[in-house]
């Protein structure tokens, strides 16, 4: 099927889950959106998220997705369960995903989580971790409100980034765990300023990778694979400032992005 697949998130962070996606299903057409006027979310309260991304799904629904990718967190945390029996297509989250993917791994009985306080505060990874392990990991959250703040602004390393991350990776001083999930879309790319403070006692879990294998599985399970065979192509939409948008994003996907839509998925739902 020639339709596109949506991904959404708050902002640019998203990026790291499409990079997977375009990595497990190079022949499928994206359509990604960017909440950027509404970012960051994790700081908004749960209705606030609820409303911003059922009004994205709305648009992804006009543009006839076959498939949507909740890459947030926050999202996948606070309104993923709403979402699924509203839309007629799939929605896919992250935080199965990563779960899935860290108990391949974890050999403590705590798992430590970097997210932003919206999706610590709801419990969801716990929750999940629980569900998954019989009870015998529990996960301990540190919120990471800088992280988003440098992504989006296209600062990756440097002094300023490393005195942060090792503030946040002290919080973990006196827990019991081996592996650290990256809770939010934007922190996969300060994965090398992480690894480079943690000095090798973690194992860093990147929900994007087990995301896009579960997208596959079920475009394959449900025959909405593309099969055309025609170059796919990919879209972005951001609800603020497109032209900073379009120079990050350029910088992460080490690839020139003409052009980022400008849209308030509240009022332009017929835009381009
Ligand atoms: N990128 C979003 C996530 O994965 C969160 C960033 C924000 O707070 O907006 O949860």
């Amino acid at each position: 099927m020639n339709t596109p697949i949506g991904i959404l998130d708050s902002g640019i962070g998203g990026l790291s889950v499409l990079t997977e996606i375009n990595s497990v299903l190079p022949e499928e057409k994206i359509i990604y959106f960017g909440d950027t006027a509404n970012l960051p979310y994790g700081n908004k309260t749960p209705a606030q998220i609820q409303k911003f991304v059922f009004d994205i799904l709305k648009f992804f629904k006009q543009k006839k997705v076959k498939a949507v990718v909740m890459a947030c967190n926050t999202s996948s945390a606070l309104v993923l369960d709403k979402a699924r029996p509203c839309f007629d297509f799939p929605i896919i989250g992250v935080i199965e995903p990563a779960v899935r993917e860290a108990l391949k791994v974890i050999r403590t009985s705590q798992v430590a989580l970097f997210a932003n306080a919206a999706t610590i505060e709801s419990g969801v990874y716990d929750k999940i971790m629980k569900k998954y392990s019989d009870n015998k990991i529990s996960v301990v959250g540190k919120a990471c409100p800088y992280f988003v703040s440098f992504v989006e602004s296209g600062i990756f390393s440097g002094a300023e980034v490393d005195r942060v991350v090792k503030r946040y990776l002290s919080a973990f001083d006196n827990v019991n765990a081996d592996t650290l999930i990256l809770g939010c879309t934007h922190y996969p790319f300060l994965e090398p300023a992480i690894k480079k403070a943690d000095a090798g006692r973690f194992k860093l879990i990147n929900p994007a990778h087990a995301t896009a294998l579960e997208l596959a599985d079920i475009l394959k399970d449900k025959n909405l694979e593309n099969r055309s065979g025609l170059t796919p192509d990919y879209k972005f939409y951001v609800t603020a400032q497109p032209e900073k948008f379009t120079e990050t994003a350029s910088q992460l996907l080490n690839k020139k992005i003409d052009q980022a839509y400008l849209i308030n998925p509240r009022f332009s739902l017929q835009e381009a």
